[in-house]
């Protein structure tokens, strides 16, 4: 059998090489992520917008950790008209992969050299205050250029925007800059996942209601620009919060938002977390697990070690919580959850064996285990954060 790794005779004795050698990425712990479902997902979620509704994708934070480039051009595909992300350097790293779609930083940029850098590589910086747009307006005015530009409206949220209330001000004096183009003016819910009825829908209304007034102020000269409100809850929950583009995160990776939901458009998720049995043990009962011996086998047991752990994304604080797919089959997870491995129980199937492909997260056979089934065994935990959560360790291989 060919060698998969290169041993160090393949290299030049004494250089450094130049590629760093490889594992075989399907060997240890690894995620598979699907563009297809992403495409899917975008599209599904197009044929659910209000007529002349765009979708905005959200591909901050690595694409919620399935790659930003990669969820960019699927949902491209699907149907998106522009991205949004969070930091400069997610605009410049997809402008560098040649990605030309319209990209609004949904972060806040306060330093002049950073907002120069959105000019020049064409990132459509927010505004929250005076403060910026003066800064926007200088660097253009040096530059001879336009400066596309959006103003965020706190509505509720209590962290980037202006205050509703000042904000009708400062759209006036924003429409006064000659070198800014005021393309965008939105706001952001804050409890838009919540139910329904209760006091989560009150302030999506009040939300909404503050967003309105805002607009009706929107004078006639700026009135082209875009308006929107809605992330992945606003846009699934109601079109009337649709406007004239929805920004989609999670719904975009094939995850709801919400605690119940009765799903009028089909999600996929487009992630799997993936990982090998590397060593069977069979022990008998009364054998303590793992750090801190939180796990005691009640009868002999078969214990498959995994090889994935905390270092690679997996919580500790999951440790005895949570079950792993092998062969479509559930098996709880028992004792700690070490930094680079974990212990499931295995007991009851004698099919599994060194080598056995342990889905985490993710569809085998008819099973699956969804990033809210993790997130509601963590205290304060979502599944936002369990996407955004794996590390680098683990090799992403795009499916
Ligand atoms: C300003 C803004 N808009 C939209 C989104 C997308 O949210 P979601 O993933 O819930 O769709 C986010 C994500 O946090 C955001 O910060």
């Amino acid at each position: 059998m060919r060698n998969l790794i290169a041993t160090p005779t393949d290299l030049p004795r004494g250089q450094s090489p130049k590629v760093v050698p490889q594992a075989d990425p399907r060997q240890r712990a690894w995620l598979e992520v699907n563009p297809a479902a992403i495409e899917a997902n975008a599209k599904s979620l197009k044929g659910w917008l209000a007529k002349g509704c765009q979708l905005m994708a959200v591909v901050k934070a690595d694409g919620y950790g399935h790659g930003a480039e990669t969820v960019a051009r699927a949902a491209l595909r699907g149907g998106a008209s522009s991205l949004g992300i969070a930091t400069l350097q997610e605009g410049l790293e997809l402008r560098q992969a040649g990605l030309d779609a319209p990209i609004l930083v949904l972060g806040n940029l306060s330093h002049v050299e950073e907002l120069r850098a959105c000019l020049d590589w064409q990132l459509i910086p927010t505004l929250s205050s005076m403060r910026e747009a003066l800064l926007c307006q200088n660097l253009a005015d040096g530059s001879g250029r336009q400066f596309n530009v959006q103003l965020k409206v706190d509505t509720g949220m209590s962290r980037l925007g202006c205050d509703f209330q000042s904000a009708p001000r400062l759209i006036e004096d924003i429409g006064h800059l000659n070198h800014l183009n005021l393309n965008g003016i939105y706001s952001h819910l804050a409890m838009a996942d919540g139910d329904r009825h209760g006091e989560a829908a009150a302030i999506t209304t009040l939300q909404q209601e503050r967003f309105e007034t805002v607009l009706r102020s929107i004078p006639t000269t700026i009135d082209h620009c875009c308006r929107h409100l809605a992330n992945s809850a606003g846009t699934l929950r109601d079109r009337n919060l649709h406007y004239d583009m929805v920004r989609v995160g999670l719904a975009l990776y094939g995850h709801n938002p919400f605690d119940q939901w009765d799903g009028e458009i089909q999600l996929h998720p487009a992630l799997a977390v993936k990982a090998r049995v590397t060593l069977m043990r069979d022990v008998p009962a009364g054998v303590a697990v793992s750090y801190g011996h939180r796990f005691i086998t009640k009868r002999p047991s078969r214990l498959a070690v995994v090889s994935i752990g905390y270092a690679d994304g997996v919580s500790r604080a999951l440790s005895g919580r949570i079950e792993a797919l092998i062969n479509g089959q559930r098996l709880p997870q028992v004792g700690a959850i070490t930094m680079d491995q974990l212990m499931l129980d295995a007991t009851d199937h004698p099919d599994i064996n060194i080598g056995s492909v342990v889905t985490l997260l993710g569809q085998d056979g008819e099973a699956s285990i969804t990033p809210k089934e993790w997130s509601n065994l963590i205290s304060e935990s979502i599944p936002w954060e369990v996407l955004c959560s794996f590390k680098h360790r683990l090799p992403r291989l795009v499916t």
